[in-house]
C-alpha cells in the first residue's frame, strides 16, 4: 500500500518536473501558473494578474520579487527590472522567482503543480482568495519553500503527506497556514515518509477551521515539531490519541483549541 502510495508520488513529481523541463521561470510563470490561478473566474480577467504580462516592466508584475543565481538570496532591486520582457537587462531564463505574494487578489483558479518548479521559490502568500482544487502532491517537491500561507480559500482534499517533504533538505518548512479551507482526512505523519522525520524548522502550523479528523498525538508534536511556537488545530475533528493523553494530560477537548498559541 505505501510502496503504491510513494509509486504514485514519484510518478506525480517527475511529470511536474518534465513538464517545466527548459523553460525559463518566467515562461512557466507566464504560461502555467498564470492561467492556473486566474481560474474561469472574472470576465475579463484578473487585476493583479492582468499586470504579468511580457510588454509590462517586471518591476510592475505585481506581488513577485525575483533574483538571479548570482545574486541569491537578495532580491533584485526595482532598477534591475525596470523593463518588459523583450528589452529586460537580465536575461528573463536568468530570472528566479523568490516569492508569489498576493493575499486578497479574488484569485479563483487552483494551485498548479508548476509551483514545485521553481528553484529559488521561499514563499507563497495566497491568503484569502477563493482558489479551490487539492494541495497538489508536487508541491512538496519545491526545493526552496519555507513559508506557505494559504488560510481561507476553498482547497480541498486532503492535506499530502509529501507536504513534509519540505521539512528536510533546502527547503526547511517554517510556517505553514492552511486555516479556515476545506480539507479533510488525517494529518498525516512525517514518520510515514522515512524513519525519524522531523520538521526541525517549523515555527507556526495553522490547520484549524478545516474538516480534518482522525488522532493527533500529542506525541507528534514534541518529536516531530520540536521547534513549534504557535499551534493551531482547533475547529477540526480531532482527537487526541489515547496514548498521548496517558502520557501528557492532553485530551481531546483541549486539542481542540490552539496549543501555545
Ligand atoms: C543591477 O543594476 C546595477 C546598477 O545598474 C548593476 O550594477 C547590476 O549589475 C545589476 N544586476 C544584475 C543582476 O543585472
Ligand atoms: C530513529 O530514531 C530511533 C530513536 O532515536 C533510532 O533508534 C533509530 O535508529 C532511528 N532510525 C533511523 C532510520 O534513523
Amino acid at each position: 500500500m505505501r510502496s503504491v502510495m510513494m509509486c504514485c508520488l514519484l510518478l506525480l513529481l517527475v511529470s511536474a518536473a518534465a513538464g517545466a523541463e527548459g523553460k525559463s521561470e518566467v515562461a512557466l510563470l507566464l504560461e502555467r501558473v498564470k492561467p492556473a490561478l486566474q481560474g474561469e473566474g472574472e470576465v475579463g480577467g484578473n487585476a493583479q494578474l492582468a499586470t504579468w504580462t511580457a510588454s509590462t516592466p517586471l518591476c510592475q508584475w505585481r506581488g513577485l520579487r525575483w533574483s538571479t543565481a548570482a545574486t541569491l538570496p537578495r532580491e533584485l532591486p526595482c532598477g534591475n527590472l525596470s523593463a518588459g520582457l523583450a528589452h529586460h537587462p537580465v536575461p528573463d531564463d536568468l530570472l528566479l522567482l523568490l516569492s508569489i505574494r498576493l493575499p486578497a487578489s479574488a484569485l479563483a483558479g487552483h494551485l498548479p503543480p508548476e509551483l514545485a518548479a521553481f528553484s529559488a521559490l521561499a514563499s507563497i502568500f495566497l491568503a484569502h482568495n477563493s482558489l479551490s482544487g487539492p494541495i497538489p502532491l508536487a508541491l512538496g517537491n519545491a526545493p526552496a519553500l519555507s513559508l506557505l500561507d494559504l488560510a481561507s480559500n476553498r482547497l480541498s482534499g486532503s492535506l499530502p503527506l509529501s507536504i513534509w517533504n519540505l521539512c528536510s533538505g533546502n527547503a526547511r518548512l517554517s510556517l505553514l497556514r492552511l486555516h479556515g479551507n476545506a480539507l479533510h482526512g488525517p494529518i498525516p505523519d512525517p514518520a510515514a515518509l522515512a524513519p525519524n522525520t522531523t520538521c526541525d524548522a517549523l515555527s507556526l502550523l495553522d490547520l484549524s477551521a478545516n474538516r480534518l479528523s482522525g488522532p493527533f498525538p500529542s506525541s507528534l508534536v514534541t518529536t516531530a515539531f520540536p521547534a513549534l511556537r504557535s499551534l493551531d488545530l482547533s475547529d477540526n475533528r480531532l482527537h487526541a490519541s489515547v496514548d498521548s493523553t496517558a502520557q501528557t494530560g492532553h485530551t481531546g477537548e483541549e486539542l481542540k483549541g490552539p496549543i501555545f498559541s
